[in-house]
């Protein structure tokens, strides 16, 4: 069985991205990690996109989503 990939967002900040993972962005390039853990950028500020490099603390980044819990079928 593969390991299951999980994203976890944090409150203000990157979106968590953990287990086995193929980043592609539009123009078809892939962007491989090594690590473990990669943390993807959403607020636009970072200057390594699509990863995050801390810039949204200094940006004072304010996300306004949240998870919504779906209804049961
Ligand atoms: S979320 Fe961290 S730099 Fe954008």
């Amino acid at each position: 069985m593969s390991e299951a990939t999980k994203i976890t967002t944090l409150d203000h900040g990157p979106f968590l991205v953990t287990g086995p993972v193929l980043l592609t962005d539009a123009e078809g390039k892939n962007f491989h990690s090594e690590r473990e853990t990669i943390a993807l950028c959403r607020c636009g500020g970072s200057t390594t996109k699509p990863f995050c490099d801390g810039a949204h603390s200094k940006l004072g980044f304010q996300a306004a989503e949240k998870a919504v819990q779906q209804a049961e079928n």
